[in-house]
C-alpha cells in the first residue's frame, strides 16, 4: 500500500501548528504527502470552538463519504478539537473513520497511522489527556525539501525550514470563561518545559526561522501550573528573545487578567519582541465581562493598553470580541462599539456567540435572536473596517522593515510582488524590480515604503538600490 496523505487543518493557529507537526513526523516516516484526490488517508484537524466549525467536519465527512463510492479503501483520521469532544461516536458515524485523536493524542498518531496502514480491521481512539505536557518527537532535523509544508511550490522551498515558525509552549486551558469549549477540549493547563521551548526554537531559527510565535490558549499563564520549571512567561520571552539569528519573536494567545507588568515592560526593552498584541477582549460591558467570567473590567484593560502604549507607541493591537452573549442588551453593545472606538484595534475577530455542549453559558438567558445578533456583528464589523482604514491609512508614506513570506497573489507584468509583514503584523505586499522575478526570496527582510493603504493590507516598495 502507497503511504500517502492528505491533511485539511481547520482552527487556531495550534492547529495549524499540529498539522504541520503530523505532516513532518509522516514524512519522517516515509509517508507521501498528495493531493486528496490521490491519498490514501485523509486528515480531518478540526475544531469546535462554535458550532459552524464543528458543522464543517461533519459535511466534509459527507462529501468524502459520497466521493468514496467510486473508491473504495479510503481512510480518514479526525485529529483536533471535535475528536476529542465526540471522541470515538466518529466510528459509528462515518465507518471509513479509522482513527480519532485528541490534542494529547497526536503524540502517538504518527505511530497509530502506520499501525493503520499495515491492518486493514484497525481502530484506535488516541483520547486520554495527560498530566503533563505530552512533549512529541523532536523532528529538529532540517526536512527534505519538497517535503517542507505550507511553502508556495511555484516560488521553490528554501533549503531549510520556513522563515516563520510556531512552538507551541503549553497546552490546555484552566480558565473556563463561560462561553467556551476550549478547556474541555483541550484539557487542563500544562505548560512545556523551558527547556524544550528553547531547544525548539534554537533549532527553527538554525533551520531559516526568523521569526518565531509561541504559542499558548493563554501564554500569560506559562508556568503557573505545575510544568514551566519555575519560569514565567516574562522570563521565558526573554530567554527566547535572546536566542542569535532571531529577528522577530511574536506570542499569542494573552488572557488580559494575567499579563504580567514585566511582559509589559518587556515590549520595551526586548528589540526583537515585535510591536504587536492580540489581546482578546470578548465583550465592552463589565456586566458582560462578569457574566462570561473573564475576570477582568473595562478599566482594567484600558489600563493594559495604556501601559503598553506608554513602552511602545507603535504598538499594534489586534482583539477578539462575541456578540450577543445570552443577556446582551442594546446597551451592554453600545459599550462593546465604545471599547472598539476608544483603544482603536488595528483589526480584530468579532464572532456571533454560539452555544457550545457543556459550557456555562449554555444555561444563561435570554439569548439574543439570531437576527439582532447578525445585525450587531455587521455593524461591529462596520465600524472596524472604517478603524483599520484608517490606522492603515496613517502608514502611507512610512519606512517598515518588511519579512516576506511568498509570493503576492497579484503579480503585475514583468513586475514580481511579494507579501510579507511589517513588525506589527501587517501584511504588506511589495513591489519589486523584475530582476528578482522567479527568485525565491522567502525570510528575506527588506525595507520598504508604503506607498498606498489598500482595506486591509499595504502596498509598498523596497527602499533603496534595486537587485
Ligand atoms: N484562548 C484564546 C481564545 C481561543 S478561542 C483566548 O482566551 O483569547 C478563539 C476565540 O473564539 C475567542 O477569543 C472567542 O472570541 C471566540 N469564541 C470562543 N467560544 C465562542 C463561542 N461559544 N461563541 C462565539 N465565539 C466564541
Ligand atoms: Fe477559552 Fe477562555 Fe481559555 Fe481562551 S482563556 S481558551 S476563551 S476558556
Ligand atoms: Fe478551535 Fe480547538 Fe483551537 S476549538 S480554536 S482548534 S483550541
Amino acid at each position: 500500500m502507497d503511504k500517502t496523505f492528505h491533511i485539511v487543518t481547520f482552527g487556531c493557529q495550534m492547529n495549524v501548528n499540529d498539522s504541520d507537526w503530523l505532516t513532518r513526523a509522516l514524512v519522517c516516516r516515509g509517508w507521501r504527502q498528495a493531493p486528496e484526490d490521490e491519498a490514501w488517508l485523509f486528515v480531518l484537524n478540526t475544531c469546535s470552538v462554535r458550532d459552524k466549525p464543528e458543522q464543517k467536519v461533519y459535511s466534509e465527512l459527507g462529501r468524502l463519504d459520497m466521493h468514496r463510492k467510486g473508491k473504495p479503501g479510503l481512510t480518514a483520521a479526525v485529529g483536533g478539537c471535535v475528536a476529542q469532544q465526540i471522541g470515538a461516536g466518529f466510528f459509528e458515524r462515518f465507518p471509513f473513520v479509522r482513527l480519532v485523536f485528541g490534542s494529547d493524542g497526536i503524540a502517538q498518531a504518527p505511530d497509530a497511522l502506520d499501525q493503520l496502514a499495515e491492518d486493514p480491521g484497525a481502530r484506535l481512539a488516541l483520547l486520554d489527556f495527560e498530566a503533563s505536557y505530552p512533549e512529541r518527537e523532536a523532528l529538529l532535523q532540517p526536512m527534505p525539501k519538497a517535503a517542507l509544508p505550507a511553502y508556495d511550490a511555484d516560488a521553490g522551498a528554501p533549503e531549510a525550514g520556513p522563515a516563520q515558525s510556531f512552538v507551541n509552549i503549553m497546552q490546555g486551558c484552566d480558565n473556563f470563561c463561560a462561553y467556551c469549549i476550549v478547556p474541555y477540549t483541550r484539557g487542563r493547563q500544562k505548560s512545556r518545559q523551558p527547556g524544550a521551548v528553547l531547544a525548539e526554537c534554537r533549532a527553527r531559527v538554525e533551520q531559516g526561522a526568523r521569526e518565531i510565535t509561541l504559542l499558548g490558549q493563554n501564554v500569560n499563564s506559562f508556568g503557573l501550573d505545575a510544568g514551566g520549571a519555575g519560569v514565567g512567561f516574562a522570563e521565558l520571552l526573554r530567554q527566547v528573545a535572546a536566542i542569535p539569528g532571531l529577528l522577530r519573536l511574536r506570542f499569542t494567545t494573552s488572557h488580559p487578567k494575567d499579563i504580567d507588568p514585566a511582559v509589559v515592560r518587556a515590549f520595551g526593552e526586548l528589540e526583537n519582541l515585535c510591536p504587536a498584541l492580540h489581546l482578546p477582549l470578548q465583550a465592552g460591558s463589565d456586566a458582560v465581562l462578569l457574566r462570561m467570567g473573564r475576570k477582568y473590567d473595562r478599566a482594567r484593560y484600558l489600563d493594559i493598553v495604556q501601559a503598553l502604549r506608554a513602552v511602545r507607541p507603535d504598538i499594534a493591537l489586534t482583539t477578539d470580541l462575541i456578540v450577543g452573549f445570552p443577556g446582551e442588551t442594546e446597551e451592554d453593545f453600545a459599550q462593546t462599539l465604545e471599547m472598539m472606538e476608544r483603544v482603536a484595534f488595528e483589526s480584530s475577530f468579532s464572532f456571533r456567540y454560539s452555544d457550545r455542549p457543556g459550557v456555562a453559558s449554555l444555561r444563561m438567558g435570554p439569548k439574543v435572536p439570531e437576527d439582532v445578533g447578525q445585525e450587531r456583528l455587521l455593524r461591529l464589523q462596520s465600524l472596524q473596517n472604517g478603524i483599520t482604514k484608517e490606522s492603515l491609512k496613517a502608514l502611507e508614506g512610512r519606512e517598515a522593515n518588511v519579512l516576506l513570506e511568498a509570493p503576492s497573489r497579484r503579480q503585475d507584468e514583468g513586475q514580481p510582488f511579494w507579501r510579507g509583514r511589517d513588525p506589527g503584523g501587517r501584511v504588506v505586499n511589495v513591489r519589486l524590480s523584475s530582476d528578482v522575478a522567479g527568485t525565491q526570496l522567502g525570510g528575506r527582510m527588506l525595507r520598504v515604503r508604503v506607498v498606498e493603504a489598500k482595506n486591509h493590507s499595504l502596498l509598498g516598495e523596497k527602499v533603496g538600490p534595486p537587485w
